[in-house]
C-alpha cells in the first residue's frame, strides 16, 4: 500500500463515524435510495445484477442499489467506514458483502466477476496510481459489463491555489499536475468545522489520463457526459453548493464496457 494512501485511511476511519451521523440514513433505513437521479438513470436497470462499488465508503450507495434489485458487493479500504455499512446493511434487512481493501491491491485479492462496476463522488482523487485503477476495474467486470463513474471534473481543479482553497472563477492551478496534493488535516465535506487529526493526499488526473487508462485495458467507452453542477447537492443533508449552476464543468460521467 502506498505510505500516503496509509494516511488517507486513517482519516477515512474518523470520518466515516461524522459521515453516519450526517448523511440521510434515516432516508435509507425508510427504504429510500439515496442515489442522485443523473446517475440512477444513466446506470439504468441493475435488477438481478451483480454489482460492485468501489470505495463505497458507510455503504450508502451500495445498498442503495440493493433496494433497486442489483446484488452487490462494496468495497473499502476504512474499517471504519465498513463497520458502518454492515450495520446498516443488518438494519435494513438487506443482503450485501463487504470487503476491506485498498482498491489498488484488489486483483490479487478479489477473483469474483461482476456486471457493473460502480463508483461515484469523491473517487479518483484517492487514487495513486490511474492505470492500475483501470486494470482493477478490467479485472473486476464479466464479459459484456461495464464501467460507470460519476466524479467531480478535473477542469474544476483549475480554481484551487497552491493551498488547496477553491477560487471560484479564477484560473489558479495546474491542469496537468502531476504531484499529489498534501493537506496536514483531512477536511470534511458534511461538516466545515471538523478536521481529522491525519495528513491527507490527493491526486489530480486529466480526462485525459482517465479515459485513456480505460481504453488501454481494452474497455469501449459509450459515453462521456459533464456537468455544470456540482455533487454535494442531494448527497447529503449538508448542501455544500445545493446544485448550483456553474459556467464551467464540475462533475463528470462516464460509461465503458466490456465486450462479451
Ligand atoms: C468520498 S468517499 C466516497 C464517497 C462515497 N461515494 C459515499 O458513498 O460516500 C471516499 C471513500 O474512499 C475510500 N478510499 C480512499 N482511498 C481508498 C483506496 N485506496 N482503496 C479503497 N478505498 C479507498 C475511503 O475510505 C472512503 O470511504
Amino acid at each position: 500500500m502506498h505510505q500516503q494512501t496509509h494516511a488517507n485511511k486513517q482519516g477515512w476511519d474518523a470520518l466515516a463515524d461524522i459521515h453516519f451521523k450526517n448523511y440521510d440514513i434515516d432516508r435509507l433505513l425508510s427504504g429510500e435510495s439515496l442515489l442522485n437521479e443523473v446517475i440512477r438513470q444513466e446506470v439504468g436497470d441493475v435488477q438481478s445484477k451483480s454489482l460492485v462499488h468501489l470505495l463505497c465508503h458507510i455503504g450508502t450507495d451500495t445498498l442503495s442499489w440493493a433496494l433497486l434489485g442489483a446484488k452487490v458487493t462494496g468495497i473499502d479500504i476504512s474499517p471504519r467506514s465498513l463497520y458502518y455499512a454492515r450495520q446498516l446493511m443488518e438494519r435494513m434487512g438487506v443482503d450485501a458483502e463487504f470487503i476491506e481493501s485498498d482498491i489498488l491491491d484488489v486483483i490479487d485479492k478479489v477473483d469474483k466477476k461482476f456486471d457493473i462496476a460502480f463508483c461515484s463522488t469523491g473517487v479518483l482523487c484517492w487514487i495513486p496510481d490511474i492505470e492500475r485503477f483501470a486494470q482493477t476495474v478490467h479485472h473486476l467486470l464479466n464479459p459484456g459489463g461495464f464501467f460507470y463513474i460519476h466524479d467531480g471534473h478535473p477542469f474544476r481543479n483549475m480554481m484551487l491555489d497552491e493551498e488547496g482553497e477553491f477560487q471560484l472563477g479564477q484560473i489558479v492551478g495546474d491542469y496537468f499536475r502531476k504531484h499529489p496534493w498534501h493537506y496536514p488535516e483531512m477536511g470534511d465535506y458534511t461538516d466545515p468545522t471538523f478536521l481529522a487529526p491525519t495528513p491527507s493526499y490527493e491526486w489530480d488526473w486529466t480526462l485525459g489520463e482517465i479515459v485513456t487508462a480505460l481504453c488501454n485495458v481494452g474497455l469501449r467507452i459509450e459515453f462521456l457526459h459533464e456537468f455544470p453542477q456540482y455533487f454535494y447537492g442531494g448527497y447529503t443533508p449538508y448542501d455544500v453548493e445545493d446544485n448550483k449552476i456553474e459556467l464551467y464543468p464540475c462533475t463528470f460521467s462516464l460509461k465503458a464496457s466490456l465486450d462479451g
